[in-house]
Formats: C-alpha cells, structure tokens, sequence
C-alpha cells in the first residue's frame, strides 16, 4: 500500500517536545505533515484512555513524548508517563492493537532536529505496519 499516509495523533509536553516542534518549525526543518499534536502539560497527564481514544479514533501511530529524564518540570510526571506507556503497550494487542504503534520519546526544548527525525522514522515504522487494525476491522 504504498499511497498510504499514517494518521499520527501526538501528545507532546508544553515545556520540552512542544517546544521543540516549535523550534523545528522556526529552523525550517522538514518532517511530515502526519502528525495532529495534542499540546499538554507534561507527558504524566496522557490518560491511557487518551491514547486508547486516539487508535479508536483511527489513529495509526501515537506517540507521547515528554522531556528527559530527570527534567521533568513536574517532577516526575515523565517517569509516569513511562510506566503508563509499558503498561498500555502490553494492553494493546488485547484491543487488537499492534503496540509498535504506540511510542514514548523524549525530546528536549532545543532539540528540533530530533523531533523532525523522530516524526519520520515513525511514520517510515507506520507506513510499513499499514493502517491501523481499527480501519481494516472498520471499528470506527
Ligand atoms: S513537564 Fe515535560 S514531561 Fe513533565
């Protein structure tokens, strides 16, 4: 299906990944229109029902991403956001999810070029997983 364009819905942190994709788009750099970001506080505030929604929703990738380790400026919301992200990667398949779908980075405020390298990468991932299992099943 080489014509197909991933839907990926993202939940980036307002103090560091958010940031970052401003400053991508301020430093011209190019990464793929795919990506619908969802600005929050800090990456602990992505519910797991969010990221359920998104795929039910038909999203073909999500990805949360959040500062690094230890920058947390709410401490340790992050290091939630790590623990809800393995846990829901284990709960996916049962919803009929592939859990490559789903990825946690963390990118820094100054950090442009990774974010439009990490945009790319996950949509090359997606195009190869094809549409979401919700599309083909036609859950939505
Ligand atoms: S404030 Fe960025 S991950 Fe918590």
């Amino acid at each position: 299906m080489n014509d197909f364009e991933p839907a990926i819905v993202a939940f980036f942190c307002n103090w560091c990944t958010y940031t970052a994709a401003d400053l991508a788009g301020t430093s011209r750099l190019a990464y793929p229109p795919n990506v619908k970001i969802i600005r929050v506080m800090c990456s602990g505030m992505v519910d797991p029902k969010y990221v359920i929604k998104a795929f039910l929703g038909g999203a073909d990738g999500v990805l949360v991403s959040g500062c690094n380790p230890g920058d947390c400026h709410y401490i340790n919301g992050n290091y939630k956001a790590r623990r809800r992200i393995k846990l829901l990667k284990e709960i996916l398949p049962q919803f009929g999810f592939e859990p490559r779908r789903l990825r946690l980075t963390w990118i820094a405020a100054s950090d442009g070029v990774l974010l439009a390298e990490t945009v790319q990468e996950l949509v090359v991932q997606l195009k190869e997983l094809g549409p979401s299992e919700a599309k083909l099943k036609m859950v939505i």
